[in-house]
């Protein structure tokens, strides 16, 4: 059932769920006989993240952070904002970074390469998914869930005002939600 603030339903939960169980197995190739620390950066990803772990057969743990960039620059000097950083030592582990979704690309650019100065044994990016249209800053995404329009979205786990991340599916917000 469709909520009443979106327009149309962009991807199923069905689809999502197929396309979790695809990614899913790739990780559990490209993995095999290694551990795997998800960071699920808040709080868009908890519920792809919580989805996804369930589907890999590897040895995973799990941290978390909370950054911001500011505002839309592609500065290299511009910082990123960690507001909660990982209570893990990344050292020597790989590395698979969660996301709901690459925008601009200017927050995972950056946390990239924070993360690589810790010396990890690899950094990598799993995004459900990806606005190519908005990008400003460039970034290599392993796993991408599924290539959007530029469009207003909401739902598993993206937000409109902190609204909306519970719906099952990915929809479009309605404009006079926002306008
Ligand atoms: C969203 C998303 C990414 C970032 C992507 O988070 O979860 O972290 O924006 O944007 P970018 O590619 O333009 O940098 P947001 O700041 O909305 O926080 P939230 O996850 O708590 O909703």
């Amino acid at each position: 059932m469709k909520n009443e603030a979106v327009e149309k339903i962009l991807i199923t939960k069905e689809e999502i769920e197929k396309r979790i169980d695809e990614l899913a197995s790739k990780i559990n190739r490209d993995y095999e006989g290694k551990e795997v620390l998800c960071v699920g950066i808040l709080k868009g990803s908890v519920i792809f993240l919580a989805d996804i772990v369930r589907k890999l057969d590897v040895t995973v743990s799990m941290d978390f952070m909370i950054v911001s960039s500011y505002g839309e620059s592609t500065e290299t000097s511009g910082q990123l904002n960690i507001k909660k950083d990982l209570s893990t030592d990344i050292k020597g582990k790989h590395v698979l970074i969660i996301e709901d979704i690459i925008d601009s690309g200017i927050t995972l650019s950056k946390l990239v390469e924070i993360l690589k100065e810790r010396e990890p044994a690899s950094v990598e990016i799993c995004a459900l998914l990806n606005k190519p249209e908005r990008r400003l800053a460039h970034v290599d995404a392993k796993y991408i869930g599924f290539e959007i329009p530029n469009e207003f979205i909401i739902g598993y786990g993206l937000d409109y005002a902190e609204k909306y991340r519970e719906l099952p599916y990915v929809g479009v917000l309605k404009r006079e939600i926002y306008e």
